[in-house]
């Protein structure tokens, strides 16, 4: 056991963990970081990072094979797979060595291990026990859990890791085979990446889910715009489909299904129907790693694998013990754990006294998200249908990429921006994009209801020209029906009464 009391333990290296031991060591804190297997976690190794270095190779195909001659470039495309995960696999390389470095340029001890809070409080520390590669036990003023998820498995699915494969086997470096067929249970943002990406590699895609509809948290017509896209990779969609089993027949997968609306005890005599392929990718969303921390002993709650924490200040049931991120049963996305990091940071750093920090809560109000498919999908704020819950008086701004001159100097004319303000007010409460550089359109937007711009004080600024931003400022100015490359009709008492 070292001797050394660390101002702040983190247990988990995922995009949560990392960046909060980093963020501790920038307010001269001594922090020590516990990974049991990558540095960077699900993000860099096995999700957000080599899933984005896939779709650049997918997006590249598709770019030549749709646009190639239109633009004058002409050559045959033909998919080099070992070498596209190569190149994945030496991106995701390169971000964790960086990761290390980082660590280690702000001088926090990396262990690497399983962490297990063995003991203590908040006025003689806690004891943390690490067993691993590491074998030692640390002891901590603060400590902030950040160990995240891991895909579901579910029983009847059968998950063998060799047909019947999770998002880790699929991105795993050495999965260096294109399926000639391939099954995706799940249309959520896994499914609809994975599919995308396959299907351009060419597979025959067949998705299954069970909703009526796939990513179904988004806008009704980003999710049409995206199907339109689907049908053209002739990526077979299949709705409202309750998945029975999935077995692995030796040399390829069969998935048996019944329609989702047969209510659970009439299963059994129900139509069935029965789907086949080479391999099938498991999609249905992720749960917490929450297991062996000691969270029982320490009397910290958990929530169907979720760790309790309190929304405002994230701590949890035991005073001085932190969580963030996936574990906590939130929003899973990667900037969000973060986010959490920075705000638990705060918290405990302030909680020990003597740090230029101060005690921070929690503000979800504008969570941009991302969906990597062709074309790209963001998001952030409300829906249509959210805004009408609420009683909200909406005024829509849309505008198409095919209308701006960048976009079809690009060739990325397909899908829309679409921009919601209160009529009353002008407050923007929610944006919509697909297409290109969609997410990043949105952090224009983000950026906006954050700091409580108001539609009009959008349409102000000077937006560059020629540049994909400039589908912010046209969908700003459609809201009043002003855009000026779309023919709209013009709300000039809105436009006067939001200048006012
Ligand atoms: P998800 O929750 O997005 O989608 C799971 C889908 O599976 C849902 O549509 C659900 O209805 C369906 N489903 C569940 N059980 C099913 C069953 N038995 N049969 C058929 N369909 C079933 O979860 P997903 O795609 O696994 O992603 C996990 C997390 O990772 C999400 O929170 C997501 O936001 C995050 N993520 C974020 C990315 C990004 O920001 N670009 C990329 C990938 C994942």
């Amino acid at each position: 056991m070292s001797d050394e009391m660390y101002d702040l333990a983190v247990i988990g290296a995922g995009p949560g963990g990392y960046h909060s031991a980093i963020r501790a060591a920038q307010f001269g804190a001594k922090a020590a970081l516990i990974e049991k297997e990558n540095l960077g976690g699900t993000c860099l190794n096995w999700g957000c990072i080599p899933t984005k270095a896939l779709y650049a190779s997918s997006a590249l195909i598709q770019k030549i094979r749709e646009h190639g001659e239109d633009f004058g470039v002409k050559c045959s495309v033909e998919l080099d797979f070992a070498k596209a995960v190569e190149r994945k696999n030496k991106i995701v390389r390169e971000l964790v060595d960086g990761i290390g470095q980082l660590e280690k340029g702000w001088k926090n001890d990396v262990f690497m291990g399983h962490g297990k809070i063995v003991g203590g409080d908040t006025n003689s520390g806690f004891d943390i026990e690490i067993e691993g590669e590491d074998n030692t036990t640390i002891k901590a003023k603060r400590i902030i859990i950040a160990t995240g998820s891991s895909p579901a498995l579910i029983p009847a699915f059968n998950i063998d890791h060799e047909r019947i494969l999770t998002s880790d086997d699929i991105l795993h470096p050495d999965f260096k085979e294109v399926p000639e067929r391939l099954l995706i249970i799940g249309a959520g943002v896994i499914g609809c990446e994975f599919g995308n990406i396959f299907a351009t590699f060419g597979s025959k895609v067949t998705m299954l889910e069970y909703l009526p509809s796939p990513i179904a948290t988004e806008e009704r017509m980003v999710i049409r715009e995206l199907q339109k896209k689907f049908d053209e990779l002739d990526i077979e969609l299949h709705v409202s489909q309750n998945v029975l089993s999935v077995e692995n027949t030796g040399d390829g997968v069969k998935a048996t299904t019944c329609s989702a609306d047969v209510p659970r005890d009439e299963v059994e005599g129900a139509e069935k129907n029965i789907f086949e392929a080479d391999y099938c990718l498991v999609s249905i969303g992720r749960a917490k790693e929450s297991s062996n921390l000691g969270l029982e002993e320490m009397g910290i709650g958990t929530e169907r694998g979720a760790i309790k924490v309190n929304p405002d200040t994230l701590e949890t049931d035991c005073k001085g013990i932190y969580a963030i991120g996936d574990v906590t049963g939130g929003v899973m996305l990667a900037h969000v754990a973060s986010y959490e990091g920075d705000v638990a940071v705060n918290n405990a750093l302030t909680s020990i006294g003597g740090f230029p920090t101060h005690h921070e809560t929690t503000d979800y109000t504008v969570v941009p998200a991302t969906i990597f498919t062709s074309p790209n999908i963001g998001s952030v704020g409300m829906r249509r249908s959210d805004a009408k819950d609420k009683g909200i008086d909406v005024a829509m701004g849309r505008f198409p990429f095919q209308s701006l001159g960048k976009a079809k100097c690009m060739g990325e004319e397909e899908g829309f921006i679409m921009i919601l303000a209160n009529k009353d007010n002008g407050e923007i409460i929610g944006a919509s994009c697909i297409g290109a550089e969609a997410p990043e359109l949105i952090s224009e937007i983000a950026l906006a209801m954050k700091h409580g711009l108001t539609i009009q004080d959008v349409s102000e600024v000077i937006h560059s020209h020629p540049t994909i931003s400039e589908m912010v400022l046209e969908g700003a100015e459609d809201v009043f029906g002003m855009a000026i490359h779309r023919k709209g009709r013009p709300d000039l008492d809105l436009h006067k009464k939001l200048k006012e």
